[in-house]
């Protein structure tokens, strides 16, 4: 009889045990599963700290949740994961430390190969400029401006591959064709267009909202829903689609009414401004798969603005009035809050007649590609440095 209970408690405790060894197990997965993906996206540490910090959160709480439920007579299991929260401690310190040293912003990596060309000149500052952040640009002053052409119609866009050096053609506000050049100096000799490789796109493009990196063409097609496009122009393929959520169909800049969304490509991704409401919003992509990774609302105006362009992650919206006036800079947005509408000077356009259709930024040669009127114009662009990055706060 005693054996018999003794035998039944025994295996009672061993399916206990046996429960818990395989509890024990699927849990370090767990733990060790979690901390290589954390670890990995550490190494490939970007803008997007909240994100991980939730994440942690939420991880940390996960863990603690599973450890109350393990009960106290696992001391053994507790301390291996006491280990693990020691762990997460260690990697939430060193993301915190990196978050001191190293301020999220976007274009990091876009701003390696000019902190290349500065160290010749910027020898004696190197240590302010290498331990803050590489992209630091804001925009002081119009430096220069080239009248290029005159070509087509009112409107259009005009931009510069920054990585293929071609130039692309965008002859008014909806088509389906886009012409090629070589480079700047094929289409200023042009007569044309009928010299450039003409493209036909699948699906017309509507605005001036169009953006080419890498290769690639980003534009906006109103077809019922508002759609991203990323086309390959080497073979000429769809890459990708995307469903921009916009609600209603209005302009994100009121003073060019046909374009309701615009885009901005570059080496950190695609931005899109849309509009919501009164304001212009933004948004930022991941460039390969056009999903969106975070929106803000700029609280920049969409009446009266004319157009807008992104460097170093800060927004500048062009606002001019209807009459056309001088065009100017009225309105920033910075997505690392590091430059106020007061920090960043008013700038003004050169006069002109007629106003902005679209303005792409090109930032390998600081110069903004402009439609004005049907002339193509160059303006060059004086940067300076953010003033935080010069003076950049001491540790708490
Ligand atoms: C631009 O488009 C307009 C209107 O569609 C057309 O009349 C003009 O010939 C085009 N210009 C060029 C250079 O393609
Ligand atoms: C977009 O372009 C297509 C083709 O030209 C046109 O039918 C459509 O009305 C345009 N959409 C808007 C909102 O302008
Ligand atoms: C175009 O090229 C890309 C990569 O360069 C490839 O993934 C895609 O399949 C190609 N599409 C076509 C239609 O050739």
């Amino acid at each position: 009889m005693k054996v018999a209970v003794f035998c039944s408690f025994l295996f009672t405790a061993l399916a206990r045990l046996s429960l818990a060894q395989y509890h024990y197990q699927g849990l370090m997965n767990y733990l060790e599963n979690r901390m290589i993906a954390m670890e990995e996206r550490i190494a490939l540490w970007h803008e997007q700290t909240n994100r991980y910090n939730s994440d942690l959160k939420e991880f940390r709480q996960q863990a603690a949740d599973l450890l109350e439920k393990l009960g106290k007579d696992h001391d053994a299991l507790k301390m291996d994961l006491e280990k693990a929260g020691a762990k997460v401690d260690r990697v939430e310190r060193e993301m915190d430390y990196i978050e001191t040293r190293n301020p999220p912003r976007p274009c990091v990596k876009a701003d390696d190969r000019m902190v290349e060309q500065e160290v010749v000149t910027r020898e004696r500052k190197k240590d302010v400029f290498f331990e803050v952040s590489v992209c630091m640009d804001i925009i002081s002053r119009i430096r220069a401006m080239k009248i290029l052409k005159r070509m087509g119609s009112p409107k259009g866009v005009w931009t510069k591959d920054a990585r293929t050096a071609k130039v692309y053609v965008f002859n008014g506000t909806s088509e389906n064709t886009l012409y090629e050049f070589g480079s700047v100096r094929e289409l200023s000799a042009s007569s044309g267009t009928s010299t450039g490789r003409q493209i036909t796109l699948p699906f017309f493009w509507n605005g001036t909202g169009h953006a080419v990196y890498d290769g690639y063409l980003y534009y906006v097609s109103d077809r019922e829903v508002l759609q991203v496009i990323k086309y390959d122009l080497r073979n000429g393929s769809v890459a990708d689609t995307a469903v921009l959520p916009v609600e209603d169909h209005t302009p994100v800049y009121t003073l060019n009414p046909d374009t309701l969304v615009d885009l901005v490509a570059e080496e950190e991704g695609l931005w899109a401004l849309y509009p919501s409401g009164d304001t212009i919003n933004l948004a930022k992509m991941d460039s390969d798969t056009l999903d969106i990774e975070q929106m803000w609302d700029t609280t920049c105006p969409r009446e009266n603005a004319e157009a807008a362009f992104v460097v170093c992650g800060t927004v500048y919206v062009i606002y001019n009035t209807k009459p056309p006036s001088r065009s100017r800079v009225q309105c920033v947005f910075d997505v690392n809050d590091m430059v106020t509408s007061g920090e960043a000077p008013l700038v003004y356009f050169p006069r002109r007649y007629g106003a902005h259709a679209s303005l792409k930024y090109n930032p390998e040669e600081q110069q903004l590609y402009a439609w004005d009127d049907g002339y193509q114009i160059l303006y060059k662009l004086a940067l300076k440095k953010k003033l935080w990055a010069l003076a950049p706060p001491t540790d708490p």
